[in-house]
């Protein structure tokens, strides 16, 4: 009994990166195989989200089909996680009684405790508490075998703009160690991973002091992500645009390794409806943290979410949001109609917008962003593109790649061996949503300089072995000052 799960993952990167978490937990303490159907689980795990509209109907409904599963098979066993569960904790019980256990996105590493107990023939039991320094201190080492990762670095959310549950459900801003998040950049870089995205609800409000009382920050760390071995790309998402500092900004222009590609909030573009909702900046500001931004690295190209037909929203607010979308030429971006969430702020606005007017804003805004999102591919045709290689499909021949926008390029003329690797792409072909490209040449410092390490390494071996006796007689003498000796 328990010996396989199947975890189903609703909602944002965070929640990925949780429930790649949660599978690893399972697998180390328990010996428990991931399987890829919910018929083929003892354990069934909902890891949810409740972000917009419809959350908690959707959870339930997808409960009610693991019900029959269930009463098909009695000793299947259901978790619910994430932010359904940290929102409704009790009343799940009520609504699905035969749920067995409820925990919130801060008490996943206490999986391997409620799978004993479920062993122990215990049910029922929840806990949905704010645990954010125990879950970052027990979380387990990464194992991947892909080339990219994500690394959460901050948790929670202290903003509290007036829509957004997060707060509610995640808890406050809380930062990881500096130490612990450099350790796992490190052993994801070991396992062959060349591109990190540094996760939080709030990443650029990331600040701590290491062991040795030095400041960091999201930039700060970035740097020091970007010297680890094999570490060529790296992301973080989502910032908010109040704490884009100057020190962030300026690392677009000091972090080669920094893509050109930032997901940058603005949710609307009219400083009413920006006032009303507490984001806490207008959108002058925010079109100049743009400016300065473009300015430290001209390439770079930028996505949003946008809410709109939130609560007195008029025709001339959501003008002011189709006017910035032209300014700033967003790429991939992402729009939703507003939807009210228990317990915050703006939950009690009455809000008098017609569902058809909500839904033609909304058309209108998506037209546009494809518009921009379509001109932004059409510039990459005919340019030389570096690309990270994902993998490589045996029956099309072709390797899927990434472009610094975050942009799928399939190219052809490549090898399997690729995965891994940065190259330069022609992209001949522009789709809606991806490019097709064509093989040019390795273009990867990493792989140079191992190159060159392993070319010295052969030729040097005589020179070598000389400073090997040397390191090793400074070592036992334990009485070297010198400079050129690194021991
Ligand atoms: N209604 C609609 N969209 C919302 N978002 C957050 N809360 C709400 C809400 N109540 C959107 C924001 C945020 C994205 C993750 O979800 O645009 O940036
Ligand atoms: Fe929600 Fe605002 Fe925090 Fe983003 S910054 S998670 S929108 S409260």
């Amino acid at each position: 009994m328990l010996k396989t799960f199947y975890i189903e993952t609703w909602g944002c990167q965070m929640n990925v990166y949780d429930s790649e978490k949660m599978s690893q937990l399972l697998k180390n303490t328990h010996q428990m195989t991931a399987v890829s159907n919910p018929e083929d689980a003892d354990l069934l795990l909902l890891n949810t989200c409740s972000i917009r509209e419809k959350a908690e109907e959707k959870v339930f409904s997808l409960l009610g089909r693991w019900r029959k599963l269930k009463a098909a098979s009695p000793e299947k066993r259901i978790g619910v996680g994430g932010c359904v569960a940290s929102q409704e904790g009790e009343r799940i019980f009520d609504r699905a009684p035969y749920v067995d256990f409820v925990f919130g996105p801060q008490t996943l590493q206490q999986l391997p405790l409620f799978i004993q107990r479920l062993k122990d023939g215990q049910s029922h039991f929840l806990n949905i508490d704010f645990l954010p320094d125990e879950k970052f201190d027990q979380l387990p080492t990464p194992q991947t075998s892909g080339v990219s990762a994500f690394v959460t670095i901050q948790e929670g959310c202290s903003k509290y703009c007036k829509y957004c549950i997060v707060p509610f459900t995640r808890g406050p801003e809380v930062n990881r160690k500096v130490e612990d998040i450099l350790k796992e950049v490190g052993m994801l870089a070991i396992q062959g991973v060349r591109e990190i995205t540094l996760l939080g609800q709030n990443v650029n409000a990331y600040r701590a002091i290491d062991e040795s009382g030095r400041f960091f920050d999201l930039a700060a760390l970035l740097y020091h992500c970007s010297k680890i071995p094999g570490i060529g790309r790296l992301r973080f998402t989502t910032s908010h645009p109040v704490e884009f500092t100057d020190t962030l900004i300026a690392a677009y222009k000091d972090i080669p390794e920094l893509a050109s590609h930032l997901h940058l909030p603005v949710q609307s573009g009219s400083n009413a409806i920006l006032q009303a909702m507490g984001r806490g900046h207008t959108a002058q500001e925010y079109l100049d943290k743009i400016a300065a931004l473009k300015a430290a690295r001209p390439d770079l190209t930028i996505t949003s979410d946008f809410i709109i037909a939130y609560p007195g929203e008029t025709e001339e607010n959501f003008m002011d949001t189709l006017r910035l979308v032209d300014a700033v030429q967003f790429d991939q971006s992402f729009c939703f109609i507003y939807s009210p969430r228990p317990g915050t702020l703006a939950a009690s606005l009455e809000c008098t917008i017609p569902d058809e007017e909500k839904h033609a804003r909304l058309k209108r805004l998506q037209a546009k962003l494809d518009q921009h999102s379509l001109s932004h591919r059409e510039k990459l045709k005919g340019t030389i593109q570096r690309v990270l290689v994902e993998s490589y499909d045996h029956e099309t021949q072709r390797a899927k790649a990434r472009t610094e926008g975050n942009v799928i390029v399939h190219v052809n003329d490549a090898s399997p061996r690729m995965a891994g690797l940065f190259i330069d792409a022609l992209i001949e072909d522009v789709f809606a949503h991806s490019l097709r490209g064509r093989f040019l040449a390795i273009h990867d410092p990493y792989l140079d300089q191992r190159m060159s390490d392993h070319r010295m390494s052969k030729e040097t071996n005589g020179a070598q072995s000389i400073e090997k006796n040397l390191r090793t007689s400074c070592e036992s003498n334990n009485s070297c000052t010198s400079h050129s000796c690194s021991s």
